[in-house]
């Protein structure tokens, strides 16, 4: 399918819109009328048509706009891409993973043609044309990570393995929900995942961890995780947190449905197979609430959802001050209606 890509702003004017072809395919991440943290893990394998699980790598609307926006926040911020030196056979993995994903199911968009190990990469929507050689960095314009990143919605980690744990050796991550890359590069497993409430105690780290040092090269698999942003900005990052923390104080009864947006992340994790690390991908999907309560078991869910949160999650979220607001306009979408088990 040829993809429309939109001319849309993260930041500033905040032209971002879904489509109602997007909006129907959202990954709204609730499949019940409350939430808490679980190890929701499930096989990445192709889903339904039309769905964000259609493609394992997924393209959308948003692609070229998103790609602008991320080379803003790396103009201003470098370090928001880092890769410690002993990542770059890593490296590599993830750009051959990404070109082949993308330019074997957009055939439109991308093509990737191989000759040994001279490469030539299309990149149509982004008027991209490059030939390479894979394995030699001096033959492209950025280090690989950083090069084919540029070019492929979502943050990125590139986790290694050793010693039974998982390090968070490189990234690019600018589409962030309040981490830092640059704080957290070098950290283990359950060192980054240290502010997370609730979680440890009910054994979700160990667990998860447990199941990603196993994980099989040729078996991705994926997880949903969520949050909620004032405006649709996609770098809510610890570094700019003075540009998007005062957002928060200008949500009212009267702007909520525009201002507001449920953040879900597409979560997937694969095996790379020179290096035997792991790349986590984290795509972003965003929509408003006005967009969301179009699709009635959404809006009927959402509240629900809201109000059952335990309070250490909704801290942790940022969602204190904003809550009561919410669910106040939320509330006229729950008919009471029981809604059935799935989402
Ligand atoms: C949050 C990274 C895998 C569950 C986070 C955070 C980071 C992160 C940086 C933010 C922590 C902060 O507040 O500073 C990663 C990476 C992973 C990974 C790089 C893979 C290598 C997983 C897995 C699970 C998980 C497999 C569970 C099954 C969570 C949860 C949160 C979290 C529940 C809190 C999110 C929220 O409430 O918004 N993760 N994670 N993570 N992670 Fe992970």
């Amino acid at each position: 399918m040829t993809i429309t890509f939109r001319n849309e702003t993260f930041r500033d004017d905040f032209t971002f819109r879904n489509s109602l072809y997007n909006i129907r395919r959202f990954p709204f991440p609730f499949d019940r009328d409350e939430y808490m943290y679980s190890v929701n893990m499930e096989p990445h394998v192709r889903g339904k048509k039309d769905s964000v699980f259609e493609n394992l790598i997924d393209v959308d609307e948003h692609y070229v706009a998103e790609m602008h926006d991320r080379a803003l926040v790396l103009k201003e911020d470098p370090l928001r891409c880092q890769a410690l030196p002993h990542m770059m056979a890593a490296q590599w993995d993830t750009l051959e993973l990404l070109m082949e994903h993308q330019a074997q199911d957009y055939p439109e968009h991308f093509t990737l043609t191989k000759n040994g190990d001279r490469w030539r990469w299309i990149n149509r929507p982004m008027g991209i044309d490059d030939t390479f050689t894979f394995g030699d960095p001096s033959t492209l314009p950025y280090p690989p990570m950083e090069y084919i990143t540029r070019q492929a919605q979502g943050d990125f980690c590139i986790v290694d393995q050793r010693d039974n744990n998982l390090w968070m050796d490189a990234g690019m991550v600018t589409t962030q929900a309040d981490w830092s890359l640059d704080f957290d590069i070098g950290m283990n497993f359950m060192e980054w995942h240290g502010p997370v409430p609730l979680a440890h105690q009910i054994g979700v780290f160990d667990r998860a961890l447990k199941f990603l040092l196993n994980l099989q090269q040729g078996k991705p698999t994926r997880r949903l995780n969520w949050t909620m942003t004032v405006n649709p900005r996609l770098d809510t990052s610890p570094e700019n947190y003075h540009k998007w923390g005062p957002d928060r104080t200008t949500v009212t009864p009267e702007n909520v449905g525009e201002k507001m947006h449920l953040r879900v992340e597409l979560q997937s994790l694969w095996r790379l197979p020179r290096s035997n690390a792991i790349l986590f991908v984290i795509r972003c999907y965003l929509i408003s609430f006005n967009e969301l309560v179009t699709v009635p078991k959404w809006g009927r869910r959402l509240p629900r959802v809201l109000k059952s949160l335990p309070p250490e999650i909704v801290d942790y979220k940022g969602l204190s001050r904003n809550r009561p607001i919410m669910l106040d306009w939320l509330a006229k979408y729950d008919d009471g209606a029981p809604t059935s088990a799935g989402i």
